[in-house]
This record gives C-alpha cells, structure tokens and sequence, in this order.
C-alpha cells in the first residue's frame, strides 16, 4: 500500500470533500448560475462552491500557509514560504457541457518550489497524488512516464486556446510543426489532467501556451515524480509562471521543446544547393 505523508491526507481529504458538490451538480448544468470572466471564460456556482470547501478546510489543517487561488487569487498567510496553489474545478468547460473531463488541483509551493500536488477527478475517482522525493500515484498504483522515445509513435496532448484568449495562429502554426512529427494529438480540456496523464504514460507529452500558476501546480510536481521533465520552450525548469508549458519523458520532452521552438523562431532560409546537384536532378 502506497503511503500517504499527512500533507498529501490533507490534500486528499480535502480534494474529496469539495468533490462532493461537484459530482452534486455534474448533469445539473442548467440549474447553475454562470457568470462569464471574459468572452469564454465561464466560471459557475459549483466553481465557487468547491473553492469555498477547499479554503475552508485547508486553512483549518494549515492555518498559516497562504492561497493563490483561481477565484479568490492571493490570500497572504503568516507562513511566508508555504502558500496552497488551487484550481477549485479545472476542466469547467468540459464540466458545463456534462463532459466527465474535468479535476480538483492542488499544489503545494515551499519557497517558490513544487513540494506536493493532488488532483482528483470525481467521475472517475482517480485521484492523483505526489510528494517530492516519494514519486507519484494514482490511487494506490505508483505512476511512471512512458517509455517511447521515437515521436512517429507518440499521443501528446495540448490545450486549444478558447475563445478571446491566445494566439490562436501562433497555437495552429505549432500544432502543424508537431502533428506532422507524431501519432497523435488530443485535446482534452483540463490541464492538470493533462499532466497528470503523462505521469501516469496515457499521453507521452504535453504543451500548452498561457496557462496559469493554480491549472499546472500539481501536475508538475506528477510528472516530475513520475520521472518525467516539464519546462518552458527554453528548458528552463521553473516553470510556474511562463507563458508555456512542455512535458513527457526525457526524450519526449526534448523532441517535444524544440519542435514548438521551432514554431517560435522565424524559419531559417533554405541552404543553396550545389550547382552540380542541381544539375544532375
Ligand atoms: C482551463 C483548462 C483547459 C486549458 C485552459 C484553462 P479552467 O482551466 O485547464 O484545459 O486549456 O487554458 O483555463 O478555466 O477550466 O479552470
Ligand atoms: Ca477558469
Ligand atoms: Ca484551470
Ligand atoms: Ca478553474
């Protein structure tokens, strides 16, 4: 049996606490009351709702931590190098259309480091969990990144920017350079599920473009336990509060960065071809 640190408890209990009102109002959509953030930016009641329990309980069990959280934003704590980074429902599209897609994050910062994340899907009751230095899980079965290394084989994952936000030329410009080069790409709809998805080896990688600190908190510190790297495009590895994220196992990861580089970067000319080439085709 895995063992659980009283921390990751903690975020478990919690997780499957405020989990309750979500599976609650799953398939209820039209009863909810949504309010918009920006053009397709919705945020619901059950949005709130789950931030409420989730701040409830853990300002109970850690008093003097601080909050970045999604709706609440910045809650200072006594604590000045703990803070919680929560998404109270990632996936709030998916959960709006009556898409099972969709996850509680929480993440646990220690001077500006991942230490610790959870997240839990209420539909299928997976819940995800990692502690830095005691690897990564699901439920009680350790994760582990997958092993393909050749990219003509690989399911990577992304997240389409929605309506209002992102580039979205920039986003289909990288989406060409990179499904020319794999199996596969899905769009799922949640990324801390997305991430959580490499630890476990369902995707081989994932990227996305301007996500924010409380979507990628957790699933950074799963894939990394899952041995897995997460970057931005330029390999750097604090990664919380780039524009854009990059994971999958090393080589995945590696192949993955300089494709979406590469996206990034004004194309090189052509080198001239050899007069004698040219003449012989
Ligand atoms: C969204 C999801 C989605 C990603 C968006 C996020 P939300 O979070 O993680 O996969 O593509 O950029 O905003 O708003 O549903 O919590
Ligand atoms: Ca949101
Ligand atoms: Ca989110
Ligand atoms: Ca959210």
């Amino acid at each position: 049996m895995a063992f659980r640190s009283p921390l990751i408890n903690v975020m478990a209990s919690a997780a499957t606490k405020a989990a309750r009102g979500l599976k609650r109002d799953f398939g209820e959509v039209e009863n909810l009351q949504v309010s918009k953030k920006g053009p397709a930016d919705f945020v619901s009641v059950a949005d709130q709702k789950a931030e409420d329990v989730l701040y409830a309980e853990l300002s109970r069990v850690r008093p003097e931590f601080g909050f970045l959280m999604e709706e609440r934003g910045v809650v200072e704590g006594k604590d000045k190098s703990h803070r919680w980074i929560v998404d109270p429902l990632d996936g709030t599209t998916n959960f709006l259309h009556g898409l099972p897609q969709f996850a509680i994050s929480i993440g646990v910062e220690r001077d500006g480091e991942i230490i610790a994340g959870v997240v839990y899907n209420p539909i299928s009751d997976e819940m995800f969990w990692a502690e830095k230095g005691a690897g990564a899980y699901c439920n009680e079965h350790r994760l582990r990144v997958a092993a393909r290394k050749d990219l003509r084989e690989t399911v990577i994952a992304t997240g389409i920017p929605f309506h209002g936000r992102g580039d979205h030329l920039r986003f289909l410009k990288e989406l060409g350079i990179v499904m020319r080069e794999v199996a596969g790409v899905r769009r799922f709809g949640a990324a801390s599920l997305d991430l959580a998805f490499v630890a476990a080896g369902r995707f081989d990688g994932f990227w996305e473009t301007d996500l924010a600190p409380w979507d990628i908190a957790a699933g950074i510190i799963l894939v990394r336990e899952a041995g897995g790297i997460v970057s931005d495009v330029k390999g750097t590895r604090k990664v919380l509060n780039q524009p854009e994220i990059i994971a999958g196992n090393e080589i995945v990861h590696e192949k993955l960065r300089i494709l979406i580089e590469r996206a990034g970067l004004p194309r090189k000319p052509k080198p001239a071809k050899p007069a004698k080439a040219e003449a012989e085709t």
